[in-house]
């Protein structure tokens, strides 16, 4: 059986994939594949293993009459018609918990970066700036013993949660459902999104993007935040209104913004360059080596229980 991996992912996946007998062919270019290369390549393939990068629409998924499952490389599986897919039989999956932890501490790591203006500080030293020590010089927000809301009390929220409540703070969180380790453990409180958006000093997003999701911060919403906060979103651009945020940003009608996501990846908005209150990462939340080893190897092992007509470890 025929195996297709969209781009160069860590080689656990292939010698796995050999082990257990498969042919496995992988696109080569390091560049996201184009349509028209994809299903050129798929057309005989029984399993794909594919890049949150890759758009397996209907178009992709009728042109590979053969597939039985579609491996995703990501946790987030926004790229892919999953319901067309179950549709015809396709087994999707992705790479859930493998890669919370290293989400979760890119966020952190967004936050203290936007709130101790970091980057600021950095591009100061570089451009050979500093002039010593200065009773003002990039003052930003403290953390400590601050209002958190958490968009979304999945996994990476939860672990979020746990990070910050190493800061001391009171936890807020918006989902539709309660979430009992974040309340019972950290001591989170589920309140509703305006609630959420008007009283915390910081906003981590962790919501997968789905048609309900999609702009869910928007004008509206970003004119509810307080002018000292700071917004992280680690998980899909597209779930904020870019433009507005970009508005609010410019007006300094919040403190900071961290992204690792963008609204139109891998474009970015030029504007996002000339804000110095904005930390700017190119999507790297579960980018550790170990982590993207995991998720190769989790794709890889996916791919290989629905062939072999067992259970998928990971189907969304
Ligand atoms: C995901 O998994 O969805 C991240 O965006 C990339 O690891």
């Amino acid at each position: 059986m025929k195996i297709y991996i969209t781009r160069k992912i860590p080689p656990i996946a292939e010698v796995l994939l050999k082990k257990n007998g498969f042919e496995v062919d992988s696109y080569k270019k390091d560049r996201p594949i184009t349509k028209e290369e994809l299903i050129k390549n798929v057309k005989t393939i029984d399993g794909l293993i594919s890049l949150l990068t890759d758009k397996i629409n209907k178009e992709i998924i009728d042109a590979m009459p053969g597939c039985k499952v579609i491996a995703n490389y990501a946790v987030g599986y926004n790229n892919i018609d999953a319901s067309y897919a179950k549709s015809k039989g396709i087994v999707v999956t992705n790479t859930p918990d493998i890669l919370t932890d290293a989400t979760a501490d890119l966020a952190v790591t967004l936050l203290l970066a936007a709130a101790r203006r970091i980057i600021e500080g950095d591009n100061m030293m570089r451009q050979n700036k500093f002039e010593g020590w200065k009773p003002q010089l990039l003052t930003g927000v403290d953390v400590r013993n601050k209002t958190i809301g958490i968009l979304g009390a999945g996994r990476i929220g939860t672990a979020f949660a746990k990070r910050m409540s190493g800061f001391d703070a009171n936890i807020l969180y918006y989902d539709f459902v309660p979430d009992k380790q974040i309340e019972e453990i950290y001591e989170g409180k589920k309140v509703s999104l305006n609630t959420l958006l008007k009283k915390s000093d910081f906003i981590s997003i962790h919501l997968p993007l789905t048609p309900d999701t999609y702009h869910l911060l928007n004008k509206e919403k970003l004119q509810m935040l307080k002018s000292s906060a700071v917004l992280i979103n680690t998980a899909r651009g597209e779930i904020i209104d870019e433009k507005e945020l970009i508005k609010v940003l410019k007006g300094k009608k919040i403190f900071a913004a961290g992204f690792d996501v963008y609204e139109n990846e891998p474009a970015v908005n030029k504007e996002l360059y000339k804000l110095n209150n904005v930390v700017l990462l190119p999507h790297i939340g579960s980018a550790t080596i170990g982590t993207r080893s995991k998720m190769a190897e989790l794709a890889a092992k996916n791919v290989i229980a629905v062939l072999k007509n067992k259970k998928p470890l990971t189907a969304v």
